[in-house]
């Protein structure tokens, strides 16, 4: 649900996403909120109460375009409506993995200073920020949301290997890969990746995403050991 539905299908019309959706593995649908109104100027927002700066998105079209996206759901799909804005819980792996359990997310983009705050009551299960950071809409939180999620449904990527093995899945960051040549610019890929000795290669590989992670990101290390920061 957004105003900028043009913007989102864009993003997610491309790449792995995008092939998803055309061999219909990920139902992806835009509304269009401005559809809703009932104003005859076709008015989506209106100044805020009390006063302050710039426009709110009004409840009517809001809350009209969310009852007939339910409708298209069906009542009997295990769905949950998510709101992109900072004030929400910073988007993880893992959350990703948990939002791709639901059958159907519906995903409402505020712009502007932001929704009615009734609408949000009446509407929304969850709030889900991106990061520490403000954009000016939830469209392109939207689509890194979808990306994520999207991902991980089953069929999307070629295999679940694929993400099995890489960044986060494990609460570590992923190890260095290489490709050909052997030598670039006098730099030799690491041996053991060339011997064939799968045992060796793993053991590496292990090694390789505990230093990548101590190094780039030993915040993740310490949150994968349970550590919650209290000194006990
Ligand atoms: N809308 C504006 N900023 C946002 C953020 N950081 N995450 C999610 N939605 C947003």
């Amino acid at each position: 649900m957004t105003l900028f539905p043009d913007l989102v299908d864009g993003v997610l019309s491309e790449s792995i996403i995008g092939r998803a959706r055309a061999a219909g593995i990920l139902d992806i649908r835009t509304h269009n909120i401005r559809d809703y109104t009932l104003d005859r100027h076709r008015r989506v927002d209106d100044t805020p109460y009390g006063g302050g700066m710039g426009m709110l998105m009004s409840p009517q079209p809001v809350c009209d375009c969310y009852d007939a996206v339910k409708a298209e759901i069906g009542a009997d799909k295990r769905s949950l409506t998510v709101y992109m804005s900072p004030k929400g819980k910073v988007l993880t792996e893992q959350k990703a993995r948990e939002l791709s359990g639901y059958d159907s997310i519906v995903i409402l983009c505020g712009h502007y200073e932001g929704i009615d705050q009734r609408a949000l009551d009446m509407i929304v299960d969850e709030y889900v920020s991106i990061g520490d950071y403000v954009l000016t809409g939830g469209e392109l939180a939207a689509c890194v949301l979808v990306d994520a999620v999207g991902r991980l449904v089953d069929g999307v990527l070629a295999s679940p290997v694929c993400y099995e093995s890489e960044s986060l899945t494990d609460g570590l960051l992923e190890y260095p890969q290489y490709t050909r040549p052997p030598v670039y610019r006098g730099v030799a890929v690491p041996e053991v990746l060339l011997s064939g000795h799968h045992a060796n290669i793993e053991k590496w590989r292990a090694e390789q995403a505990l230093i990548t992670t101590e190094r780039m990101r030993p915040d993740l290390l310490r949150k994968r050991d349970g550590d919650d920061g209290v000194i006990r």
